[in-house]
């Protein structure tokens, strides 16, 4: 089955209510659904058809007559009346047996369920497609203490509860829990007056992981009042913290069900970076109640209307709260890392798809994190103002309906009098657009002219010139800005742009905080590129000069043995001592590019990537800066100290960030001793699991893995770092033997998401260690993708990306790859998520 985006068709009735009576029972739950139905006056006329997957029906009636519908797999068929009508029916599904966390499931004993994007069918027969919007009444029946639903409280009795939502919504966006559960309780009161109950559910035992969720959220509340004009719209605002979670968290109206790893925070068991991550996933599901919510989508091509443009709100947020040049520079960091190779690859697709066989194969870096980035730019060419004049009107004309791209982009041309037509190829067209300038200079007229060119991707052989906005500022000849930033709106496949009366030819910073996701082709000069690592005053653009010295200077390396560039770490090496830059922004200046961006910039120039190489050379390098730093070492380490009790903000997060990296480049000139001092004295887990890694990265991790593990060996949230780390971490010849035997382990399940990911995730994360030569690595991961698929496969064919680049390598790991890709392939009964997913990546 191939759905395409241009057959949509409107449902033949509206569902001008729904009401669910669910009897919970592990193996033999009961729901009965009562809907009233009225012809739709604008939809084509067609047969009535509800979707319903793995339901047994027990009866079903339509005003009150007993019917004996036509049943297939996929749903429910029959005659109805011409007018309005009743349809009740009544199944029984087995949530205890539903391994594909889709739909009512059990996790901990616990009753929850998952329905975006397709999952509610396989909970009734409904119309399941967002356009379709009801108001709903649930009515919860089982002996459990906590039994939630979306909307409002009605009833709360012995064993049983009734809730109601009064706002229409798609039925992706419902949801039940039912469990043991306790809550973390706040209050909001918002703007306008209205008193939110805010609870955040979890397990007895994790409550002291809760607070911080809960100041997030009202954070969260607070942000979108003021800066979007956003108000909450419900009496209640409950969270659930969930073990077994197949994604991140889900924006279910006024109950949002989390992963517990988005959700569950303590100094002792959480990083800084996961109390950042948190903070952006409570603010990012709490967002989807405007965008997503009020404003749904029309069809799951739509998914970037409100996907791309609540990433957007939640990364501005982030900015906001924290550092936003540290912000941009790690969105773009994971935008290469996760989009590009999508982009880049059998995988490539359009942020807005055109068609799919499974729409879970689509919640992908491309239309997430590439379509938030469609939104900055259209922000950066329309400028502030009209930005939020333009959201204000999609507000407005919107509120209720379930929309479009095209709807969206109506907004902005109607709030800003410009024409998107041709900006609209974003969502059209995939691949990441390249770009290139020349320069010229001549009396006082200095002149940028740029090519831009989209390479071909699956299905799309000829693409258009796409609208690139490029940031642009002048530095002069001894540094300093002679032009500001620009916005220059690059729409031609060739364009000039001039800036007159400068005195001096002078050095352009182009892309300034990477204004446009395209790769930026040019062959800078390397004193060029100090220049701007010494004197550009756009953060992201210096980070940037160091990043594409760090990753030339390791691919001269890799090609020709090269030693590394003395001189880029010595510009390096002056930039880190500056003591006026924030230590954050100077702990990722202290990265350098992972491996597996290496192996695509080598593709990219032609050269076919060595793994083992590669490895080496990053080896090599990172020796190499601890040894040409060790004198400043101490003084960065003064820095980062940080002396207050823990607060993962971030300013204390970056001080661990800087103290980190250096305690990284330390461990490579004493062997570990400074680590092991760490491990034993690290008084929360952003320390203790940076000393670890440096343990494990230094091959002297034995005891301080053993130690880590009788600490926390009931604490499944941090049991998934220590399974993670020792993979993600090992040199090229031991992970896949630490994968084997850690799938052995009897704390390995992979039956949990969470700890099927850190673990094969992890072998997959392990570029030389994945990529080893015999073909293990594949082989291992292959094994285990097909054993999860029976089960889990959205989860399994998510995972099955780690094979998306096998075209990149050399004819004996192509090889490789593809036999295992072409084995899955050949597994019988291979869900449909993975068969889409294979036979893309096989082409
Ligand atoms: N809408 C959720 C979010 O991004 C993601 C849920 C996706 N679920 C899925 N089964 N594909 O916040
Ligand atoms: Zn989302």
């Amino acid at each position: 089955r191939t759905i395409y985006l241009q057959d949509y068709a409107p449902f033949g009735w509206q569902v001008q209510s729904a009401h669910l009576t669910f009897r919970l029972a592990p193996e033999a739950t009961r729901v009965v659904s009562r809907l009233h139905f009225a012809p739709n006056p604008g939809a084509p006329a067609q047969d009535f058809f509800l979707h319903g997957e793995e339901l047994t029906l027990i009866r079903a009636s339509i005003d009150g007559e007993e019917i004996t519908p036509e049943v297939t797999p996929e749903g429910l068929r029959c005659e109805v009346p011409s007018g309005p009508f009743l349809f009740e029916a009544e199944v029984e599904i087995a949530p205890a047996k539903n391994t594909a966390l889709e739909g009512l499931y059990m996790s901990n004993g616990m009753y929850c369920t998952q329905c975006e994007a397709e999952g509610f069918r396989k909970i009734t027969y409904y119309p399941d497609r967002p356009d379709v919007m009801a108001p709903f009444e649930v009515r919860i029946e089982s002996d459990l203490p906590v039994l939630l639903s979306n909307g409002d409280k009605v009833e709360i009795g012995e064993g049983f509860a009734e809730w109601h939502d009064p706002w229409p919504k798609p039925s992706y966006l419902f949801a039940l829990v039912a469990g043991e559960l306790v809550n973390h309780a706040g209050q909001f009161t918002t703007r306008g007056g209205r008193d939110v109950e805010l609870n955040v559910w979890v397990r007895p035992g994790d409550e002291h992981k809760c607070p911080f969720a809960m100041e997030s959220l009202k954070t969260s509340m607070r942000w979108d009042e003021d800066v979007y004009g956003r108000e909450y719209d419900l009496d209640i605002f409950n969270i659930v913290a969930v073990d077994d979670f197949n994604m991140g968290a889900m924006e279910n109206k006024g109950l949002n069900i989390f992963n517990s790893s988005a959700v569950l925070a303590s100094p002792d068991t959480s990083t800084d970076a996961d109390f950042e991550r948190i903070e952006a996933i409570i603010a990012h599901e709490y967002f989807h109640n405007w965008t997503g919510n009020r404003i749904t989508c029309r069809d799951w091509f739509q998914l970037c209307l409100k996907e791309g443009l609540t990433v957007f709100r939640d990364q501005s947020f982030t900015a906001d709260l924290r550092s936003a040049p540290v912000k941009r520079i790690s969105d773009v960091l994971m935008l290469r890392a996760r989009q590009f190779p999508e982009d880049q690859g059998p995988l490539a697709h359009p942020v807005r798809p055109e068609s799919f066989q499974e729409i879970n194969n689509f919640y992908t870096a491309t239309v997430y994190e590439k379509g938030a980035e469609v939104i900055g730019m259209l922000k950066r060419l329309v400028g502030d103002e009209d930005y939020f004049k333009a959201l204000d009107l999609y507000f407005e004309r919107h509120d209720g309906d379930a929309a479009t791209i095209e709807d969206w982009l109506a907004v902005f041309e109607d709030a800003t009098g410009r024409d998107l037509s041709q900006f609209k190829r974003w969502y059209s067209q995939a691949g990441t657009p390249r770009l290139r300038y020349e320069e010229s200079f001549a009396d006082g007229t200095y002149t940028l002219t740029f090519h831009q060119h989209t390479p071909p991707t699956p299905g799309q052989e000829e693409k258009a010139p796409q609208v690139i906005p490029v940031a642009v500022g002048l530095l002069g000849p001894n540094g300093d800005e002679v032009v500001e930033t620009r916005v220059l709106e690059v729409t031609e496949a060739e364009q000039s742009f001039s800036f007159e009366g400068l005195s001096a030819q002078p050095v352009p910073s182009v892309l300034r905080g990477f204004s446009a996701p395209v790769v930026l082709e040019n062959d800078i000069p390397r004193e060029t590129r100090l220049f701007l690592l010494a004197h550009d005053t756009d953060p992201f653009n210096r980070w940037e000069a160091s990043r594409s010295l760090a990753r030339e200077s390791l691919m001269a390396s890799v090609t020709e043995g090269a030693e590394p560039d003395g001189a880029w770490l010595d510009a390096l090496g002056q930039v880190l001592s500056e003591t006026g830059l924030e230590p954050a922004f100077r702990a990722l200046m202290l990265g350098v590019p992972a491996q597996a961006e290496l192996a695509r910039a080598l593709h990219e120039k032609g050269v076919t990537p060595d793994p083992e190489a590669i490895w080496t050379a990053s080896e090599r390098l990172a020796q190499t800066m601890a040894a040409r730093w060790e004198g400043m070492l101490p003084a960065l380490a003064e820095e980062a100290k940080v002396e207050a009790d823990y607060v993962p903000d971030a300013e204390q997060s970056g001080k661990r960030a800087l103290g980190s990296a250096v305690l990284a480049l330390q461990t490579r000139l004493d062997g570990g001793a400074a680590a092991l001092a760490a491990f034993d004295g690290a008084t929360n887990m952003t320390q203790q699991l940076a000393a670890l890694s440096c343990l494990v990265r230094a091959g002297r991790d034995k005891q301080a893995l053993e130690a880590f593990h009788a600490q926390w060996k009931n604490d499944k949230l941090v049991m998934n770092k220590w399974f993670g780390l020792q993979i993600a971490l090992a040199g090229p010849d031991v992970a896949v033997e630490r994968t084997e035997a850690l799938v052995k382990h009897p704390q390995f399940d992979a039956s949990n998401p969470n700890r099927f990911r850190a673990v094969l995730g992890a072998l997959a994360g392990n570029h030389a260690g994945f990529h080893r030569a015999d073909g293990h690595g594949y082989r291992l991961l292959a094994d285990h993708l097909i054993d999860l698929d029976s089960r889990n496969p959205q989860t399994a064919a998510r995972m099955a990306v780690a094979f998306q680049t096998w075209t990149r390598y050399d004819e004996g790991r192509q090889a490789l790859m593809k036999a295992e890709l072409e084995r899955i392939a050949a597994k019988p009964g291979l869900s449909r998520d993975m068969s889409e997913m294979v036979s893309r990546m096989l082409g």
